[in-house]
């Protein structure tokens, strides 16, 4: 059910991202960077927020007129920051609900993702405590309908010893200290915001919580335009004596607001804690898929820190020597944050598999899927290959070769060192490689696409070394769905393949017996 749900999120997903990749480029791809962009709103709101508490009158009776003037007195400065205001905070919330739905249609939400997933429910709830405070403040007859609305929420609850929403009914009993704790309120709350946006990401590596500048400033001139165009507006002087009646919702913030009518205050408390609670679980909800923790091997780990450098959960820690070997540090492995993803594997120098030591090990490996499996799996896959354009695949378990057949498959294709594409190649295992991962905007192993692409250009180790022919390898960036684009291209690249002169690279000389990279961390591979 779950999964059923999943796919076709993910499908309607698909469908807007990829025009967008192909628009904009991936980099610019908004869907991408939801998370950075709900730090740039963030950003807009709390700088607009400050602009307006210059103009703002905190005072019960002053308030209204002091938010009248900024919208028409001050308007082509303070009315714009408003509506800035006003529209960034909208944007948080679209930019939430998709982020949510996104890390959920794929699939990174589970296991030891579950701490930015379950931190992310706090950040809603704040969220919407400073919207709705916020629309307090303004004390227009939209104010009005939201005070008495949430106090009849709040009432419902046994919190307050008396029921405040007396405070909206009877004419003048709203006290201005109450009003001041809603400006408090309206502070404080998103500074508990911020400190929870910081805890979220604390668990990632290399967060993106800046957009590029170009959808930055793209996103920017856009919320500039709309302000002039629509700016946000009061509804009138609140009216004690009257209750209000017909006032414009802003459906991003208020939509629970009119439930209560439908579903009763008993109801929507039902629903936010149903909803909740949902939320709170999903991480822990079968299938439960928990392959085990990298693992360091200290005879093979000089200590050179490229594993903690890529990894994208910050699971590995460069620590003190614990052991005889002459090297100052060594990679930890905190398992409770590791994802299985592999990637330290691809960068640690000791992952060579021209090593013929008995058996192949390396600085740190999956116990699950270790080294020397993806090395015999590929010269498996070798040997079975034929015909005039004998292509070997490297296949990321998530991405659009994850159905190929015959392919050699690994949880991220980040976690091959470059050194075995020249193994391929050098040991005529095939006439060329192709390396399928996931699609640039959404690599599951996060920085697995990007990592990939630097050491195969020479700009990260390991280096893919130079003397590697380039033509002879092709990368494909698909998503799980688009198996079609990925057979495509793999055709393509064989055609390609057998139009070239066949020519089988000198092996490098095998290694006499006793080797000073055996047993010990081999010397980092040469740049090109
Ligand atoms: C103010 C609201 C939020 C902001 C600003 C925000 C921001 C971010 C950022 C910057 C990242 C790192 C992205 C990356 O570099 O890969 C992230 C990751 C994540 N967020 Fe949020 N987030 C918010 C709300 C939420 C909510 C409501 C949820 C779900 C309940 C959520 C779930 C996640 C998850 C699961 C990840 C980890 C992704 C992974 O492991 O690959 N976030 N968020
Ligand atoms: S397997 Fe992935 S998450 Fe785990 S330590 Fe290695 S790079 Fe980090
Ligand atoms: S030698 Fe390998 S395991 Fe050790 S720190 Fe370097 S990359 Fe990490």
């Amino acid at each position: 059910m779950i999964g059923a749900v999943r796919y076709v999120l993910r499908r309607g997903f698909e469908l807007i991202e990829r025009p967008f990749d192909r628009l904009f480029g991936p980099a610019l791809n908004p869907l991408a960077q939801l998370g950075a962009l709900g730090f740039f709103f963030f950003w807009i709101v709390a700088v607009s927020g400050i602009y307006l508490f210059i103009f703002f009158d905190t005072g019960i009776e002053r308030a209204y007129e002091s938010v009248e003037n900024i919208s028409h007195y001050h308007w082509f400065h303070a009315g714009v920051m408003r509506s800035l205001h006003r529209y960034a905070s909208d944007l948080m919330i679209v930019m939430v609900a998709a982020h949510l739905l996104r890390q959920f249609a794929y699939d990174q939400y589970r296991g030891v993702r579950w701490f930015s997933w379950l931190t992310g429910l706090p950040m809603i709830w704040m969220l919407y405590a400073a919207g709705v405070t916020g629309y307090w403040l303004v004390w227009d007859r939209l104010a009005q309908y939201v005070a008495l609305t949430s106090s009849e929420l709040l009432d419902r609850l046994p919190i307050f010893g008396e029921p405040i929403a007396r405070n909206f009914i009877a004419t003048g009993t709203l006290t201005s200290r109450f009003f001041s704790l809603m400006v408090f309120m309206h502070i404080a709350v998103p500074l508990i915001l911020l400190f929870i946006m910081w805890v979220h990401i604390l668990r990632i590596s290399r967060p993106k919580i800046n957009p590029p500048r170009a959808l930055a400033v793209m996103s920017l001139i856009a919320m500039v335009g709309v302000a002039l165009w629509n700016p946000a507006l009061s509804q009138g002087h609140v009216d004690l004596a009257k209750a209000p009646a017909g006032v414009g919702l802003d459906w991003f913030f208020l939509p629970i607001f009119p439930l209560t009518d439908i579903w009763g205050r008993g109801g929507v408390w039902l629903f936010l804690a149903a909803f909740s609670l949902i939320i709170g679980v999903m991480p822990w909800l079968p299938p439960f898929r928990r392959a085990s923790a990298a693992a360091v091997d200290l005879e093979h780990c000089n200590g050179c820190a490229r594993c903690a450098e890529d990894c994208p959960y910050e699971a590995i820690r460069i620590v003190n020597r614990t052991d005889n070997l002459p090297f100052l540090t060594q990679a930890q492995v905190n398992s409770s944050l590791c994802t299985s993803c592999g990637i330290c594997v691809g960068s640690c120098p000791s992952s060579t598999p021209f090593r013929r030591t008995e058996e192949l090990k390396t600085g740190i490996d999956l116990p699950d899927f270790p080294l020397k499996e993806l090395r015999a799996r590929t010269v498996e896959v070798g040997k079975a290959l034929e015909g005039p354009a004998r292509v070997m695949v490297f296949a990321c378990e998530h991405g659009g070769g994850r159905k190929l057949k015959g392919a050699v498959q690994m949880p991220c294709v980040a976690m091959a060192p470059p050194s075995l594409f020249d193994y391929v190649l050098s040991q005529d295992l095939a006439d060329g490689v192709v390396i399928v991962g996931c699609a640039e905007s959404a690599c599951y192993a996060r920085l697995g696409v990007e990592w990939t692409k630097q050491r195969i250009a020479g700009a990260r180790d390991p280096y893919l070394r130079a003397r590697v022919p380039r033509e002879r390898i092709a990368t494909v960036w698909a998503s799980a769905l688009a198996t079609g684009k990925v057979t495509a291209e793999i055709a393509a690249f064989k055609t390609k393949i057998a139009a070239l002169p066949r020519k089988k690279l000198r092996s490098p000389a095998p290694p006499t017996a006793v080797q000073p990279g055996d047993g010990q961390p081999v010397p980092a591979e040469s740049a090109p």
